[in-house]
């Protein structure tokens, strides 16, 4: 792992994440680590190239294998290979799903905040935003499965579920009774499940993750979307899968047009397949690593900056940070940037529960890390 990368070359290297607000910035706004793949990517990916074999390719059939051998290893979770269906991103498999599962004039619901494109994707498919809560103690964020009952008693035409386990950008984790209800529900109520689990493979001691499609009865109704994209930073590589509960849920989803379905990228089958069937060990050293980076983060904001307040996230390299206290205004991401230097993701992008936040991505060194914080200290105070 790359952990002690040169971040200063990093913006030469054609990243959206580096360019975007460019070199009098540190990025810290886009859910991408800095620490690199497990070296057999770079490997498999170096063969491809001195190949030379670029054109029409059926690797993606490798994806169902790769992964049924990675969710055993990480999960314990076996899944069936044949009911993986290649996609191009996450978000596209999502995109394909709603066109599947439900109609024009539908309800999608999703909880808030949320990751951004959740909130636009409904309106693009002509279809409704039904937004179910998070709630904020005093000792984080939590479901609250009561408001999900009333939410589903009162509207008749919700027809998906989406729902973002662990959830970006709170970081919190479904315990399996919570998922086991959520199923009971979506079963009453004639729901479709889309279970986003791209950020499952980070999850620190204290949590575990549970794969939607184990809990009792959601085979018959869940859609399971995930990639290698955040856990190897592969985003640019284009390939992510769908895991169909069963065949009648991968037929429906097939129906869609193919030219819907895209086709997953032929170096983002190669370094995806390679990671999961080689990457069990490199992950748990990044979990490690990034368990340390969290702690970090939370004990120096706690001491040196109070006012900047954040829960430690169960899962993921995202901090969701209260900036309360500083009175941010409407987009308290670009109120940061401008004290500080440091660019984080806009909390107000995340719809409601996102005001006064940002998102601040701490996948990274240490030393940048500690450079982000000296620079929000500093900024701050
Ligand atoms: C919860 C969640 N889903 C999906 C995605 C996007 O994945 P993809 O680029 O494969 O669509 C992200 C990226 O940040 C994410 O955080």
């Amino acid at each position: 792992m790359n952990s002690n990368f040169d971040w200063e070359s990093q913006y030469e290297a054609g990243l959206r994440k580096w360019d975007k607000y460019g070199p009098d910035f540190i990025p810290a706004w886009v859910a991408e680590h800095d620490l690199g793949s497990p070296p057999a990517v770079y490997e498999r990916l170096r063969d491809v190239v001195s190949s030379g074999s670029f054109g029409y390719h059926d690797e993606d059939t490798k994806l169902g294998e790769s992964f049924a051998f990675w969710a055993n290893a990480r999960n314990s979770w076996k899944i069936n290979p044949e009911l993986v269906i290649p996609t191009v991103t996450v978000l596209q498999g999502v995109a394909a799903c709603v066109e599947a599962f439900s109609s024009i004039g539908d309800g999608i619901l999703y909880n808030t905040p949320s990751y951004p494109p959740f909130l636009d994707l409904p309106s693009h498919a002509k279809r409704r935003s039904v937004e179910w809560p998070l709630i904020k103690s005093a000792t984080g964020w939590h479901y609250d499965i009561e408001s999900l009952e009333k939410i589903l008693k009162d509207d008749n035409g919700i027809r998906i579920l989406l729902l973002c386990n662990p959830h970006n950008p709170t970081g919190i984790v479904l315990k399996e009774y919570e998922l086991a209800q959520i199923v009971n529900l979506c079963h009453e109520h004639d729901l479709i499940l889309l279970s986003d689990e791209i950020h499952s493979d980070f999850i620190y001691k204290e949590s575990t993750h549970i794969p939607t499609l184990t809990i009792d009865g959601a085979d018959s109704l869940t859609i399971t979307l995930t990639s290698g994209a955040k856990s190897f930073a592969l985003a640019g590589l284009r390939c992510a899968i769908a895991i169909a509960g069963n065949d009648l849920l991968k037929e429906k989803l097939l129906e869609v047009p193919k030219f819907l379905l895209g086709g997953a990228n032929r170096m983002g089958c190669e370094a995806t397949t390679a990671a999961w069937e080689t990457g069990v060990t490199w992950m748990d050293e990044l979990i490690h690593t990034f368990d340390d980076r969290r702690s970090h983060l939370k004990s120096r904001l706690d001491e040196e900056i109070p006012k900047a307040k954040m829960f430690l996230p169960d899962s993921t390299f995202l901090a969701w940070i209260d900036l309360s206290e500083f009175n941010p205004g409407d987009n308290p991401a670009k109120w940061l940037r401008e004290k500080t230097g440091v660019a984080c993701g806009n909390g107000t992008d995340f719809g409601s529960g996102g005001e006064n936040h940002v998102r601040f991505t701490f996948g990274t060194s240490l030393n940048l890390l500690d450079e982000m914080i000296d620079r929000i200290i500093k900024g701050l105070t």
